[in-house]
């Protein structure tokens, strides 16, 4: 993978093109690429990323996307049916999340479902005199809310973890001060899919008449199934008097297609706070529910048909599925005596070497790469996590995942001392060399067109 990874077998556009292209010709193309990108995904060697890989769950998707995917959801006179699905969305996430009303808005994905509940804050602090507002946060939790407080300036204060890697409760009530608008905590975090011990910090929230956010965006849609199921799933939602907000993304272990995801409030007062109105703007009275402001009633209307064709019986079949395999999982990974789990996770399975082996987790993950399995690399400490979605529940692929980390731990211990080419990287890719490509792109993303043959022009390879 380069900066510009089709440059071998498409011509690539260098400036805009005079006359359109045949769309039979340009399907095939987006068809040829969806396939070879999409295959690693299908025999279950992909950590998180593909939640649901139900290919005609996707197809099924895509026809009710379809109907909407010119709709814009601001539009709500011409489009109710969007009201409707966003309003239906609220509730069952509400219901499933024993929110006491449901009281929510339909966001674009996690991370503006983490931001939202900030500026939310920062205005609540205000309207109490706050004016330099501050908020506790695990060291595990999402980089989104990084961004929000940033974005807002709102002073963040980092609260470590404990052994366990859920934080530590009474370094975050040494934190809290008057200041402090809300507490942050996660029902699933990205490093380990842990759940914070939100009950104390429930508790801490309400003696102090403080706010606490649940970001439930990686977990919600899982471990809200886990309980019925059996799985020692600590209680993380409303039930918790002192839960103030929850997220949950459709988009991830709600099956919806990518972008969208739920935002609950505890209080209609709360969710005011994110609402944002220009009165007398000569384009007329603005009032939009948060950040976007134009999007496409397709999404919505997928999310919207996920859960209604799943129904609570689709998602726990699923879900039983997940919880088992990533039971599996851990229990490979605990018979390997170089390796230890991290925690005690349910559905997402972050483990490392034992300091006595003194091996390099990601010296293991190298060779794992080349046997297709793509996880995810963590840091502080090095570790890497398996985050079990519906393709990798299919027969076969703990075994042969077994197999190939016995392997993977011979590998370290022969490469040991030597530098490995995997690392620590959210996203964007797991060795070095497709880490800096996406990097080199970001820093210039003119870069993303490759220098046009000697003696061309901008149009030579036009269509
Ligand atoms: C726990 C958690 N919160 C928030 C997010 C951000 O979600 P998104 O990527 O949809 O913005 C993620 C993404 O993986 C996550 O794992």
């Amino acid at each position: 993978m380069g900066l510009y990874p089709y440059a071998d077998t498409y011509p690539v556009t260098r400036a805009f093109p005079q006359h359109g292209r045949p769309r039979a010709d340009i399907l095939r193309e987006i068809e040829e690429m969806a396939a070879a990108e999409d295959a690693p995904y299908h025999d279950g060697r992909i950590s998180g990323s593909i939640y649901s890989g139900d290919e005609e769950h996707y197809a099924f998707l895509n026809e009710v996307f379809g109907h909407f995917s010119h709709a814009n959801v601001l539009q709500r006179d011409m489009y109710p049916s969007a009201t409707r699905f966003e309003g239906e969305i609220i509730a069952m996430t509400a219901d499933m999340l024993h929110a006491p009303e449901p009281i929510g808005v339909v966001t674009s994905g996690g991370t503006e479902s983490l931001m939202n509940p900030l500026l939310v804050y920062r205005e609540w602090g205000r309207a109490r005199g706050i004016e330099r507002p501050n908020v506790v946060l695990p060291v595990t939790a999402h980089p989104a809310f990084h961004k929000g407080a940033h974005y807002f300036d709102i002073e963040l204060r980092l609260a470590p973890v404990t052994d366990r890697f859920v934080v530590d409760v009474a370094a975050v009530r040494d934190l809290a001060d008057a200041n402090t608008v809300a507490l942050l905590a996660t029902a699933g975090t990205y490093p380990h899919g842990l759940v914070d011990p939100i009950g104390e910090l429930s508790a801490l929230a309400v003696e102090r008449g403080i706010n606490l956010h649940v970001d439930g965006c990686l977990g919600g849609f899982i471990l809200a199934w886990g309980e019925d199921l059996g799985y020692p799933v600590p209680v993380f939602d409303f039930r918790l008097p002192g839960v103030t907000s929850i997220s949950a993304d459709t988009h991830k272990y709600g099956f919806g297609l990518k972008g969208s995801s739920v935002l609950l409030y505890r209080s209609a007062e709360l969710r005011r706070h994110q609402y944002f109105v220009v009165p007398d703007w000569p384009g007329g009275l603005y009032t939009s529910p948060g950040m976007s402001g134009s999007r496409s009633g397709g999404i919505i209307a997928a999310a919207w048909a996920a859960m209604m064709s799943l129904g609570r019986e689709g998602y726990m079949a699923i879900a039983e599925r997940i919880f088992a395999t990533a039971a599996a999982l851990r229990a490979a990974i605990d018979g390997v005596p170089e390796l230890r789990v991290l925690g005690d996770p349910l559905f997402n399975v972050a483990f490392t070497t034992t300091d006595d082996s003194g091996l390099d987790i990601f010296l293991v993950n190298d060779l794992l790469v080349t046997r297709g399995w793509r996880l995810n690399g963590l840091q502080r400490p090095n570790a890497l996590h398996f985050c079990v979605t519906r393709p990798n529940t299919q027969a076969g692929v703990v075994e042969r995942f077994a197999a190939d980390l016995t392997d993977a731990v011979a590998h370290a211990r022969e490469q040991h001392g030597t530098p490995a080419t995997s690392g620590a990287f959210y996203a964007g890719g797991v060795t070095t060399e497709q880490i800096s490509a996406g990097m080199a792109w970001w820093l210039d993303a003119t870069q993303a067109v490759p220098p046009a043959p000697h003696g061309s022009d901008a149009t030579a390879a036009m269509h």
